[in-house]
């Protein structure tokens, strides 16, 4: 098969276009031909080594899309050929013409309208919204939502996911102007400038704020906060070190919570499935409509150039020649 190897951890140039044996599934496993593979900002970490879960040489990509190819032993439910989407998956392997998945993390898009590049753009990181607002944040019915990085890969799972459990106001911020068009077809009730936040927004506050983006930005939404409420990290797109004094935690009465799908899914894989099933129909309303970028699969150093010139409005897909 087809691969985009890290050699070593480093820049965009570490990756090499290899041949490798062709992989099979082991027992509760199934293999994918890849037609699409989703391209992450956490890609950029674990290539660089600052998320140092696997060592070189290794095949990034935490999800694809793609046809069940062979069906492991012990598997039922799924037929070769069947078109299907991973959820965020604990292995590495995604950059490549065929990869292997959990059966529990492996969901089939029979039935249902979806490009497979959207698909695997939106459905992990909906799946990861379900997960985090639901089993963590545990949000109640008309929360009032802030959500950082509006139309970050991830964030842009949020607002539809969000809405379908009954949030009655939904605020993104985003950093440039260029990107409020893009966000605001998303659904949010309004999309703001983060620098000018507290200017637009008044004495609003919020119950919970999902933030992916971290550091200054965290600190500062801890003023906007109602009593009683929470922020909801689910990661560090700012790379900045978080500095939070305790007092402002105890004092004001606020939590701040972190989730990882990644860690989740694998204590609990059985929780996958229910979670793609309650988001599934809102990725097929395109109610997560994301600016797509497709580039073929041996571009992939130039989808992590992109990523990190933080150069893209959406989400960058990968797909086979
Ligand atoms: N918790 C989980 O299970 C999970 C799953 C997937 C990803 N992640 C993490 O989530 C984060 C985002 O990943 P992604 O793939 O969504 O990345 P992405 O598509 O590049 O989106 C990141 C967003 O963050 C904003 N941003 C970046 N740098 C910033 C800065 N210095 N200050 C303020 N805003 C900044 C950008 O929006 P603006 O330019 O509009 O500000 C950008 O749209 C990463 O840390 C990734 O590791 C976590």
């Amino acid at each position: 098969m087809k691969a985009m190897v890290v050699t070593q951890y480093g820049s965009p140039d570490v990756f090499n276009e290899n041949e490798l044996p062709d992989p099979h599934p082991g027992p509760g496993q199934v293999s994918i031909d890849v037609t699409h593979s989703a391209v992450g900002l956490i890609d950029v970490f674990v290539r660089r080594g600052t998320i140092p879960v696997f060592a070189p040489p290794f095949v990034p990509g935490l999800e694809v899309a793609g046809t069940i190819r062979e069906i492991g032993e012990g598997v039922t439910g799924f037929r070769v050929g069947e078109p299907v989407v991973t959820l965020s998956l604990m292995s590495v392997g995604g950059y490549a013409s065929i990869t292997v998945a959990d059966a529990a993390l492996t969901i089939s898009l029979a039935g249902f309208q979806i490009d497979p590049a959207l698909a695997v753009s939106a459905l992990p990181n909906a799946v990861t919204a379900y997960l985090s607002l639901t089993r963590v944040a545990r949000m109640q019915q008309g929360e009032r939502i802030l959500i950082h990085g509006a139309i970050g890969g991830l964030a842009a799972a949020y607002p539809a996911v969000a809405r379908s459990l009954g949030a009655s106001r939904i605020v993104g911020t985003v950093r440039t102007a260029s990107k409020l068009e893009a966000a605001r077809r998303l659904d949010y009730d309004e999309v703001v400038l983060a620098e000018e936040l507290a200017a637009s927004l008044g004495d609003e506050r919020f119950s919970l704020v999902v933030d992916p983006v971290g550091g200054d930005l965290l600190a500062a939404s801890l003023e906007l906060m109602e009593p009683l409420g929470r922020a909801l990290l689910v990661g560090n797109a700012s790379e900045q070190a978080l500095n939070i004094a305790s007092t402002t935690l105890w004092l004001n009465n606020i939590g701040v919570q972190g989730f990882n799908v990644g860690g989740y899914l694998s204590a609990n894989p059985s929780a996958g499935r229910p979670a793609a099933e309650a988001v599934l129909r809102l990725v097929e309303a395109g109610l997560i409509d994301i600016p797509l970028t497709r580039l073929p699969l041996g571009q992939a150093a130039e989808a992590h150039r992109r990523l990190e010139a933080k150069d893209i409005v959406g989400r960058i897909v990968l797909q086979q020649a």
